[in-house]
């Protein structure tokens, strides 16, 4: 069956690495991340968006990760990624998923601890477990000096109070990176201080680190080879996540680097091969792209080959 992530969390943080949690969209994207986790012997997660329930459709995604699960014998934990309301958690938990995030970081402190609760409450009933969010992820770029930074970063206080009072299973934090392709302007900095306050305040409690894509050059370079029009973007260098894995960060979330993957690949067919109409001829070299892409990430970034 389906495992949740309490098991995973425990060997991450001993291990001092961390299991790589990844979006998925379609068939190909889940036994592309999946056949590299199989090769790696590698625990895993596999997240599913509010827009990849729409995109897909929840039965979808379901039905195919569970054939995913049979098809590999491997450990999978099935989790939301940013649920943005109890409706949705509720959703998920009732629909199969093995773990949930509540996602109420641009609520106030109290009304995000408010509506945790409730999410946990209803998730610990039924063996599930939750992660939440306490600081600010988008517009980080602009936090360069110190206030700017204690308003949208994690407070180290109010994370110990956080995971206190809500009973949750763990903390997504803000310490500099972002969503998408373009997370820094100039040099990427993270604010490890603060990891390191943060963690040493919780020991044992398993932080997640969201926004973790590298946004490899060579990705980049290939799609704009091919016609693509990426410009500036940027990601987390790899020796930092390696860095945070031993930090007390067991969750590392990846979906921009799957689709630059996918993408680089797709128009270099199209390029080379116009002639092609057929989507499996397109779709079965992104699904490699996908796999190798993860199989680097399990080996260089997040540290968890033969972890199971
Ligand atoms: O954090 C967001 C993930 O990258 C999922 O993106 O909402 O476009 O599916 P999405
Ligand atoms: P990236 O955009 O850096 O891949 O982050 C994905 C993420 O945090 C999903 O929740
Ligand atoms: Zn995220
Ligand atoms: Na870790």
């Amino acid at each position: 069956p389906l495992v949740t992530t309490s098991e995973m969390f425990k060997k991450a943080y001993e291990g001092q690495y961390a299991v790589g949690a990844f979006n998925v969209n379609n068939m190909e994207i889940i036994q592309g991340i999946v056949d590299a986790a199989k090769e790696e012997n590698a625990p895993l997660i596999l997240q599913v968006s509010a827009g990849a329930r729409k995109y897909a459709k929840h039965i979808y995604l379901v039905k195919l990760v569970e054939a995913a699960l049979e098809d590999s014998g491997l450990p999978i934990a099935l989790h939301l990624d940013h649920g943005e309301d109890f409706e949705i958690c509720k959703s998920c938990i009732d629909g199969g998923f093995t773990s949930v995030m509540i996602d109420g970081s641009k609520l106030p402190f109290e009304e995000n601890i408010a509506v945790t609760k409730k999410v946990v409450e209803y998730a610990h009933e039924r063996g599930i477990v939750v992660e939440a969010e306490l600081g600010r992820l988008a517009g980080v770029e602009d936090a360069v000096n110190v206030n700017a930074k204690d308003a949208t970063y994690t407070d180290p206080d109010q994370a110990v109070e956080f995971v206190e009072r809500t009973g949750v299973d763990s903390l997504a934090i803000a310490i500099g990176t972002s969503h998408g392709a373009y997370k820094f302007k100039g040099e990427c900095k993270l604010d490890f201080a603060r990891l390191e306050t943060i963690s040493n305040k919780l020991p044992g409690f398993p932080v997640v680190l969201h926004g973790a894509s590298t946004v490899l050059p060579e990705f980049v370079e290939k799609c704009n080879q091919y016609g693509g029009k990426i410009h500036g973007a940027q990601g987390v260098p790899e020796d930092m996540l390696l860095k945070a894995g031993k930090m007390g960060v067991c969750k590392i979330n990846i979906d921009t680097d799957l689709r630059l993957a996918m993408t680089a690949s797709i128009r270099e067919h199209f390029a080379k091969n116009p002639a092609d109409f057929d989507p499996r001829q397109y779709l079965k070299p992104a699904r490699e792209a996908i796999k190798n892409m993860v199989k680097h990430k399990i080996r260089n970034v997040l540290n968890c080959s033969n972890r199971i």
